[in-house]
């Protein structure tokens, strides 16, 4: 298939994808590099793609420029046997070949037309741009060129090459397409289900955290679904598209951990979530893989994410998706917390197998030929500080310097509940916030090693005083806790009438010393935690541990702290 070439002299031209021998310049190899994406791009070619996009991602992948015409050329070079469309465009083009002379006069009339309108719709593109203007939506559609035929059937999404496709085509249980914003991933989640929408039995569940969030999606499978089944309705009561084979996808938010309990008692065979960085802790997911289930044999049980890195979820993300292993290839999934491939249970018939699959697939926005040949997204996300630009422009998962505490992992911090021996010292420590939040964690000292162990959190939003003081004690109810450690800033009076938020919670019962003076008042001070984070060499057992029930902190440690989105 890809044979040797020769050629003339030294300088002249080497054909695509081929090199010249290290020992004979005038010998040409094909080069190993580049074989392969060309023979992809081909494959892209004979799935119907069209040659300028795969050109556009051949490019991209080998670095090196070839014209669509070009890769035309090559494809009809190797392909001409046994490529079925190659094969019925020949066919096609047989049969509307000119016969007459007439004929013959106005297909050249015709040529002749179609390229002046080629000309046109570029010189309207170029005077836009020179404008400043918009120009996807040049002039020329307007005109008249109605003898120009037009395609009979729509085609109402076609994935783009690369990544798109392959999220597309992806058979593993679950798969995370992810990377750069703007890479087509939303629009890729919302086509993935469209094979199934024939199917009576098909009940679907398409996710975002908010709901806010979610009406841009809904309003995309607007255009996308009546498309592509006619008579399909979307019930805005519901939330969920009823398509005429009675199939139903339910677009809806899940927002806190709680949210779930809607789900409960129902099934789904496909389960999508958009932006799964948006969640703190893998809590949702994990609960939403319990929902995934089907009476009927033919549809396949799948759930697919897509996200941008760099959310709060970014780490559990990470762990669960892409630090397993290389991207695009499929792995048993494992446990996030021991990292031990999920089998089959000891009485199982398939005891100690892999339970299913996952794969990420990256995502660039140079896959994504909507937006990147345009150019003016890109100058957007370049224009991003470092970091940001790292994780939206280039997709990186490895961005982590900014994170706070680098030390802190779910292996050596995180740990299952215990019962606290009633001998060991427990005391509180709180940041107050009204508008944003107070967060309250409660402490055990284990004696042994002095580890400190949080047992407890509390988080609440918009609570005075008197409220977060009324919450404390509730929470602690049975609990012996010796003291609690408040900011500093809740004895200031805050030039206000009235008790500081520290005596408005003493009055309440709920007793406080100020985190200036108290030594352990330091715990919250960052470089105590870092401290603590460290595990001690000699014992093997870090300063801090929390129980896996204290979910926020958790989510919240290793996040990055800059909010990309
Ligand atoms: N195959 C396709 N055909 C037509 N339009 C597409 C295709 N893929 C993506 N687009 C368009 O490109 C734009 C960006 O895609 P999309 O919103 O899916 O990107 P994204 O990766 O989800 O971005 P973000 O990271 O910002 O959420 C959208 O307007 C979308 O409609
Ligand atoms: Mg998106």
């Amino acid at each position: 298939m890809w044979q040797n070439k020769s050629r003339p002299n030294k300088t002249a031209k080497i054909p695509y994808a081929y090199k010249a021998d290290a020992d004979d310049p005038l010998v040409l190899i094909p080069d190993p590099d580049i074989v392969p994406l060309v023979e992809q791009a081909m494959d892209y070619l004979d799935e119907g793609h069209s040659s300028r996009r795969t050109a556009n991602w051949l490019s991209e992948k080998s670095g090196k420029t070839i014209s669509h015409q070009g890769l035309s050329n090559i494809w009809k070079a190797h392909r001409s046997e046994t490529s079925e469309l190659l094969k019925s465009r020949k066919k096609q083009r047989r049969k509307n070949a000119p016969k007459t002379e007439s004929e013959k006069r106005v297909k050249a009339a015709k040529r002749k037309r179609s390229d002046a309108k080629r000309v046109l719709t570029m010189a309207e593109k170029k005077i836009a741009k020179l404008e400043g203007k918009d120009a996807s939506n040049p002039v020329s559609d307007n005109l008249d060129f109605n003898a120009v035929p037009k395609s009979t059937q729509e085609i109402v999404f076609t994935p783009n090459p690369g990544p798109q496709t392959e999220f597309l085509a992806a058979s593993e249980r679950e798969v995370l397409y992810g990377g750069a914003a703007g890479g087509g991933k939303s629009q890729a989640l919302l086509a993935d289900p469209l094979r199934y929408f024939g199917n009576p039995a098909f009940v679907g569940l398409l996710l975002r955290r908010t709901n806010d969030e979610l009406r841009e999606l809904v309003w995309k499978s607007k255009e996308l679904y009546p498309k592509a089944y006619p008579g399909a309705k979307f019930q805005e009561k519901a939330s969920q598209w009823v398509f005429p084979s009675g199939a139903r996808l339910w677009m809806t938010y899940l927002e806190r951990d709680e949210d779930v309990l809607r789900y409960q008692g129902q099934s789904f065979s496909w389960i999508g979530v958009d932006e799964l960085t948006q969640y703190a802790t893998p809590f949702a997911w994990n609960y939403l893989r319990s929902r995934l289930r089907t009476t009927d044999p033919n549809l396949p049980v799948y759930m697919r994410a897509t996200t941008n890195p760099g959310n709060r979820g970014h780490m559990w993300v990470k762990q669960t998706f892409i630090d397993p292993a290389p991207a695009n290839k499929p792995f048993d999934a494992r446990d996030i917390e021991t990292n031990e491939v999920l089998v089959y249970p000891s009485n199982h018939e398939k005891a100690g197998q892999p339970l299913f699959q996952r794969r990420f697939i990256p995502a660039s926005l140079k896959d994504n030929p909507y937006l990147y040949d345009e150019g003016t997204y890109e100058a957007n996300l370049l224009s991003l500080p470092e970091n940001q630009r790292r994780q939206l422009l280039d997709g990186d998962w490895a961005v982590a310097d900014g994170a706070a505490f680098p030390e802190f992992n779910q292996k050596d911090h995180v740990i299952e509940p215990f019962d606290i021996p009633p001998k060991w010292r427990r005391f509180r420590s709180a940041d107050f916030g009204y508008s944003s939040y107070s967060a309250v964690h409660w402490v055990a000292i284990d004696p042994s090693y002095e580890t400190l162990i949080v047992y407890r959190e509390l988080y609440v939003s918009k609570h005075t005083g008197r409220d977060l003081a009324k919450a404390v004690l509730e929470a602690e109810i049975g609990d012996k806790v010796q003291y609690g450690i408040l900011d500093s800033s809740c004895w200031h009076n805050r030039g206000q009438i009235g008790p500081s938020i520290a005596e408005e919670m003493i009055a309440m019962g709920c007793r406080w010393r100020s985190s200036d003076r108290s030594a352990g008042a330091r715990v919250s001070g960052k470089n105590r935690l870092h401290e603590l984070l460290k595990v001690d060499e000699v014992t093997g057992v870090p300063g801090i541990q929390f129980f896996n029930t204290c979910r926020q902190i958790i989510a919240d440690l290793p996040v990055i702290p800059s909010d990309p989105k």
